[in-house]
């Protein structure tokens, strides 16, 4: 049984009704005891999103996901099929593969070169002991599988299935035309701030006005609604404004095909899965952002972006989409490390969410939920 690094009592408050609910403890954001149990029990527990379906499309193409120090491999097998493993060599435990991604017909080690197929058998084990059992060394493998076009990874064997854990996703998520969308541009960075204040950033947009004054222009923070059904998703719909087509610097969408129904080409949705994947649907184009903490005050981030398949003609250029969110995810980096900061302030505690922050209550009460579950203790 994990020990809990927070109080009961810190938990449950933040369970409370939002009027009444006091936000996480301070030190929820910088202990590196709360960063091992959270890597324990939500992260290794839940189904994280690792990439999109179609970055593995072909046999042999695989991916590497940040869940472990080592990594998780996540790859297409010969039959198809989509597998995970853990990037471990089960001789002595070199790592198998470097970088982000590629292709390959099987999996060598760099050390003394054992090798497995694609399915994770161990293929050859060079100068073994007679009667070796290759069938009980292969890959240790993970959970992996495919939903709404991501790709998703549990290192928990005895979490529910993909299907059972996330099934009840937003309606705008779920339309089939979605999985074909296409990734024009990924961009990865750090930010020094804790995991959980970068998601509860997105949970609210009432820093709008003040941390995003262009953002605010085009789909002004007074139009936002919430949208949750209890699961591990939690959305906000917010309209464009009018004369904006989408958010860009042009608040144009040139010759962008609509990824969304004509009725709704005036809507912006955001969709938050939990732990940490982020997702921003906007008229012509998807954004997500995934976050992997990498200590209690850092969290890499790695932002997608994806348009309609036929937006990729010959002039197709996307720039007044990428510099308009270039410059709101630095506002946000900053606004979240200034918050980091602060967080480590003697005599700093908790007050009060705003009434308008009933997106970042909801969000830590699933982390509050997941504490309190981890202990087998009584939820709210
Ligand atoms: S550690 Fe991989 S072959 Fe020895
Ligand atoms: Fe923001």
């Amino acid at each position: 049984m994990p020990e809990l690094p927070l109080s009961p009592a810190d938990l449950h408050a933040v369970l409370a009704p939002l009027p009444a609910a006091r936000p996480l403890p301070a030190r929820a954001y910088w202990d590196e005891g709360v960063l091992a149990f959270e890597q324990a029990e939500i992260f290794g527990r839940s189904w994280v999103c690792v990439g999109r379906e179609d970055e593995i499309a072909r046999p042999g193409e695989w991916l590497l996901a940040p869940l472990t120090p080592a990594g998780v491999v996540v790859l297409r097998g010969a039959d198809l099929e989509i597998r995970a493993f853990h990037n471990v060599c089960r001789h002595r435990a070199a790592t198998l593969l470097d970088g982000a991604c590629g292709r390959l017909s099987q999996l060598a080690c760099p050390y003394h070169g054992w090798t497995y197929e694609l399915s994770g058998a161990l293929r050859a084990a060079p100068h073994a002991p007679p009667g070796f059992d290759r069938g009980a060394h292969g890959l240790l493998p993970a959970r992996a599988g495919a939903l709404l076009g991501f790709l998703f990874v549990t290192l928990d064997p005895g979490a529910p299935s993909l299907e059972s854990a996330l099934g009840d996703a937003p309606p705008w998520l779920t339309r089939p035309e979605l999985r074909s969308l296409r990734r024009g541009r990924r961009v990865e960075h750090e930010v020094a701030a804790n995991w959980k204040l970068c998601v509860e950033n997105f949970q609210e947009s009432h820093h709008f006005p003040r941390g995003h004054p262009a953002l605010e222009r085009l789909t002004p923070c007074g139009d936002a609604v919430s949208w949750g059904r209890g699961g591990p998703w939690l959305g906000g719909i917010m309209d464009l404004a009018p004369g904006a087509e989408t958010v860009s610097t042009s608040a144009g969408r040139g010759a962008r095909p609509l990824i969304v129904p004509e009725a709704e080409r005036r809507r912006v949705r955001d969709a938050m899965l939990f732990p940490g994947l982020l997702t921003s649907l906007q008229p012509d184009y998807l954004l997500t952002y995934r976050l992997t903490p990498r200590a209690p005050d850092r969290t890499l981030v790695v932002a997608d972006t994806y348009f309609h398949p036929a937006a990729f003609t010959p002039g197709f250029d996307p720039a007044d989409v990428f510099a308009f969110w270039d410059a709101v995810n630095r506002e946000d980096r900053a606004i979240c490390e200034r918050q980091q900061r602060g967080l480590r302030a003697p005599g700093y505690a908790p007050s009060t969410y705003a009434m308008v922050e009933d997106g970042v209550h909801a969000f830590d009460r699933m982390v509050a939920r997941r504490y309190l579950s981890a202990l087998g203790a009584r939820t709210r």
